[in-house]
């Protein structure tokens, strides 16, 4: 998605921004541009489609100088990416340059106006470009940078992150944003910063300021920063707050790609949420969240989007089997599709990696407004999401994730879902306390499993590139493994651009099977549980239609490792007869792994761009 940097300061503008929108590489983008105030009182936009190397090589061939700069990536939404169509925009004077992130609903009557009624000429495509010349015709009316910013955004509908700077007021960077984010960094030396995600400031500074919608803030190079109300145009104290996060670290420690690293943080960070939330006597804690969120509630419905609704999907399980309440899960896009029937017995299990994407976003907002109460789920504490939960935040504390497949975020929130489903089982006495404290020490074997199993990378990693020509393949799982089989789908897809669909293995036969034949291969899902068997006779049921069969068995399999052409084998889990209900209740932490693994082995043997997969972008921030 889009990516907005700014700085003003003592310095030169054009190295920070470089650096930023260096961090921000990781959204996903197709080009890339800055404007730079420069000395000789003029804005000079250098702008490039591609990655940002080509603007850094256009930059390097004409160094600006000058303390002001704003800069962009773009992930093209209207208008295709070209250079013209990069950001930054400028008004038809080059008065004053903006960059965007969202979308500008109504841009085609502001368009349409804006020709006819001011002859204004428009250089590209996009729907961004009408900011820059709604802005212009208020500097040119007389108004401050300001003034006009705030003059405009009662004439724009739809998201929007701005940042412009203009001749007319060259010691101001000005800020808005609406359903979209922008935050201020304060820096040292009365250095002044924004960007679109925290990420990029974390290497100048940790105090931020995140501008709440229809602010508008002006960073000025005195270093004073101003935030005014969008409606009342009243001054307001802005709250600042201290960033935990960890520099985004641009180094892959040693692997080839950012994603092979996050596959291989996983045990960790599951070893440290353990340590963080399951305390020595076994009670469970979550810090950031009120416990009254968690009383009187009848209903719960998990929403969110990608990975982070099949993480949902597991949680739903966990959450059933051990709560005993009903839940229901819905792609946060389908919720926004209707009227969300919700009250304030309903919580509302918001989970997105990023804490940004629109739809969850939105889908949120209305859920808010007829009374639920929200539980978010997030990678970000400076998120939007997670200040909509304000005291009802589980951040997963896996670090940032830089590779636009998510994988560490994928187990971390299912770990976080186990734990709140233990938890509110305790809370409704909904089992037995000797049968959570089996879960929870349960829990304690998850990481050096996943090591284990990540041992076998190299094995896995042979064992798919037979397949490396084929053009489909099917994905089939059951219960606790049938969002494995999905989300495993998804990795696939999306990193491999191979049609990969992911089934539940008992629908096969009401239809799904018409696509079988020998060119579509199958992958299940067969770790010992309650669905086993039947899983393996709709694995057979596609092999006996000439389909190569693949599956992920334990290293005691004796039955499907007979019919299976091909097995990525992971350690068995500790099986105990008494909890046998239980058997395949933490299998979704192991058999994800061979699956994200030939994934990424399979994209990066077929020379895919493995950490910004085409098309895609790291955080979704538009519908
Ligand atoms: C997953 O690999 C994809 N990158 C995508 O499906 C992602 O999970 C989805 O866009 C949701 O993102 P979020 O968790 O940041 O909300």
């Amino acid at each position: 998605m889009c990516g907005i940097v700014g700085y003003i300061g003592q310095d030169n503008a054009l190295d920070y921004l470089i650096n930023s929108l260096r961090v921000l590489e990781y959204r996903g983008y197709d080009s890339s541009g800055v404007a730079i105030y420069s000395p000789d009182g003029h804005i000079k936009i250098i702008k490039a489609k591609g990655k940002l190397n080509n603007l850094i090589e256009l930059t390097a061939r004409n160094p600006q100088k000058g303390k002001i700069g704003i800069g962009h990536t773009r992930w093209a939404t209207q208008g295709i990416p070209s250079d013209i169509n990069a950001h930054p925009h400028a008004s038809s004077d080059s008065e004053v340059a903006i960059v965007h992130n969202g979308i500008i609903n109504n841009f085609h009557e502001l368009k349409e106006e804006l020709i006819k009624n001011f002859k204004i000429t428009f250089a590209s495509d996009t729907d961004s470009e009408v900011i820059a010349h709604l802005l212009g015709l208020e500097l040119k009316a007389g108004f401050s940078l300001k003034n006009s910013m705030l003059n405009i955004i009662n004439k724009i509908k739809g998201s929007y992150a701005l940042a412009a700077i203009s001749k007319n007021d060259p010691n101001t960077i000005i800020l808005t944003c609406h359903d979209a984010p922008i935050v201020i960094g304060i820096g040292k030396e009365k250095d002044l910063f924004c960007a679109s995600d925290s990420a990029a400031l974390l290497q100048y500074t940790d105090q931020i300021i995140r501008l709440k919608d229809r602010q508008v803030a002006e960073l000025k190079l005195n270093g004073e920063y101003l935030v005014f109300d969008g409606k009342t145009q009243k001054q307001i104290t802005p709250q600042i707050q201290v960033l935990n996060a960890d520099p985004v670290s641009l180094d892959k420690a040693g692997y080839k790609h950012f994603l092979l690293k996050e596959i291989n943080e996983q045990p960790a960070i599951i070893r440290k949420l353990l340590a963080h939330h399951v305390k020595d006597n076994l009670k469970i804690e979550f810090a950031e969240l009120k416990p009254e969120l968690l009383k009187d509630i009848n209903r719960i419905l998990i929403c969110g989007c990608g990975t982070a609704f099949y993480a949902g999907m597991i949680g739903k399980l966990a959450l059933e089997t051990l709560a005993k309440i009903p839940v229901e899960i819905e792609f946060a896009s389908e919720l926004l599709a209707r009227e969300i029937l919700v009250d304030e017995k309903t919580l509302i299990i918001a989970i997105s990696q990023s804490g940004e994407t629109a739809d969850t976003l939105l889908a949120v907002k209305t859920a808010l407004k007829k009374g639920a109460k929200l539980l978010a789920i997030t990678n970000r504490s400076d998120s939007t999401l997670s200040a909509l939960a304000e005291g009802g935040n589980i951040l997963i504390q896996a670090g940032i994730e830089v590779s636009v497949a998510a994988t560490k975020s994928f187990t971390a929130q299912m770990l976080c879902l186990y734990l709140l489903a233990i938890n509110l089982a305790e809370i409704h006495n909904s089992l037995p306390s000797e049968k959570l404290n089996w879960l929870k020490n349960e829990l304690r074997y998850l990481p050096q499993i996943m090591e284990q199993t990540l041992a076998r990378s190299e094995t896995y990693r042979e064992k798919i590139l037979p397949y490396a020509q084929q053009k489909a393949f099917v994905f089939l799982g059951r219960n606790f493994n049938y969002p494995i089989a999905l989300e495993g789908a998804l990795k696939f897809k999306e990193l491999t651009y191979i049609q990969t669909t992911g089934y539940a293995a008992g629908e096969m036969k009401h239809g799904p099977i018409a696509t079988i034949d020998e060119t579509t291969p199958t992958l299940s899902i067969l770790l010992p549980g309650s669905t086993y068997h039947k899983t393996l006779h709709n694995c057979i049921e596609a092999k006996t239609r000439g389909a190569p069969s693949l599956g992920v068995i334990d290293d005691l399999d004796k039955s499907a490792r007979q019919e299976l052409d091909t097995v990525f084998e992971v350690p068995a889990l500790p099986f105990s007869e008494e909890y046998k209900e239980f058997q395949d209740f933490f299998s979704p932490f192991i058999s994800v792994l061979p699956l994200q693994l030939i994934a990424y082995y399979l994209a990066e043997h077929l020379g895919k761009d493995v950490d910004q997969p085409r098309n895609l972008a790291k955080s979704v921030t538009v519908e």
